[in-house]
């Protein structure tokens, strides 16, 4: 985890400018390099294409994704990353035209495999959405409602209880729990779709943006909470804020699209690598700041 943002600018190179055309750059159509630092991948893309209808959203993406780590999307607006983020839970099979080429593998099964049931694959690989979105229901039913659906057999007082625990709302909500979830404040809110996410043991938890419509002190809160679900839970952030990819990200993927570039992933490696040293100054552009 990185804790600042300034680099030692001395270990970069060459001049940034003409590199932010993406024609000055050969390395755009290059996979991105195989990162041989990753003993447990959870989740395995490979050479990964989709197309809403005519237009290709992205392009040959490979990486792989580690147990029990943070990894951050990042890149500017409509390079690709919620696009991404939905193929790893099949979210994209519910936008009609969409088309697939490629693989994605979760804890070595082929989730567009033949067979595959997609409502399975969204039980292992749980998403929490940029604005909260609690069911109209009570605080217990939102927790309950998924382990409830796939008929959780133990005690469900407890199950909510501890995922409550484990997304940091219990010591607020333990005395309300009839209480509508849509009364809570916003960051209560996400942190119960959090719980809601977890309720269900899922391997990944997805997150795309969970804290664009959140204050700096709830923005904080689900920081500190992606940091402790990490111990349990193998968590995929998108986020637009630079800072919070150094703060809370293991790895950190980048993302480009252009006129004419078809989103692909830029660079990727540890957060330290590619807010220190990006290799791409691509990278480097986006992270201070001087692009997207
Ligand atoms: N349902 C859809 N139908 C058609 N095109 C889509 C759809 N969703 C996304 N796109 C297009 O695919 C590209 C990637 O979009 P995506 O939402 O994945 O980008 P993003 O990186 O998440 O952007 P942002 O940072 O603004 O959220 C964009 O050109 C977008 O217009
Ligand atoms: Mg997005």
């Amino acid at each position: 985890m990185v804790q600042q943002l300034s680099g030692t600018t001395g270990e970069r190179q060459g001049s940034l400018l003409p590199d932010l055309l993406p024609s000055a750059t050969p390395r755009v159509g290059m996979p991105a390099p195989v990162d041989e630092a990753i003993a447990d991948a959870v989740i395995e893309v490979r050479d990964l294409s989709l197309w809403y209808g005519r237009k290709q959203a992205l392009a040959d993406v490979s990486l792989r994704i580690p147990r029990h780590q943070v990894t951050a999307l990042i890149g500017p607006s409509g390079c690709g990353k919620s696009t991404l983020l939905r193929c790893l839970d099949r979210m994209n099979d519910l936008i009609p035209g969409v088309r697939i080429e490629g693989q994605i593998e979760v804890d070595g099964v082929n989730i567009y495999g033949p067979g595959v049931d997609p409502v399975e694959v969204r039980r292992a690989v749980g998403m929490v959405f940029q604005k909260p979105n609690p069911f109209p229901k009570s605080i217990y039913e939102n927790v309950a409602y998924g382990a409830r659906i796939n008929g959780y057999r133990g005690d469900m007082d407890e199950l909510v209880e501890q995922a409550l625990r484990q997304a940091a709302l219990w010591d607020e909500v333990k005395d309300d729990l009839k209480k509508s979830g849509l009364a809570l404040s916003g960051g209560q809110q996400q942190r119960l779709c959090i719980a809601r996410a977890i309720a269900v043991n899922p391997d990944v938890v997805l997150m795309d943006e969970p804290c664009s419509a959140l204050d700096p002190i709830a923005t904080t809160r689900i920081e500190d909470l992606m940091r402790e679900l990490a111990e349990r839970y193998t968590i995929v952030i998108v986020t637009h804020n630079m800072q919070q990819a150094a703060r809370v990200s293991d790895r950190c993927a980048y993302m480009l699209a252009g006129d004419d570039l078809v989103g692909r992933l830029v660079e990727y490696g540890r957060t330290e690598q590619i807010f220190r040293n990006p290799r791409d100054p691509r990278t480097d552009a986006y992270i201070t700041g001087r692009f997207g």
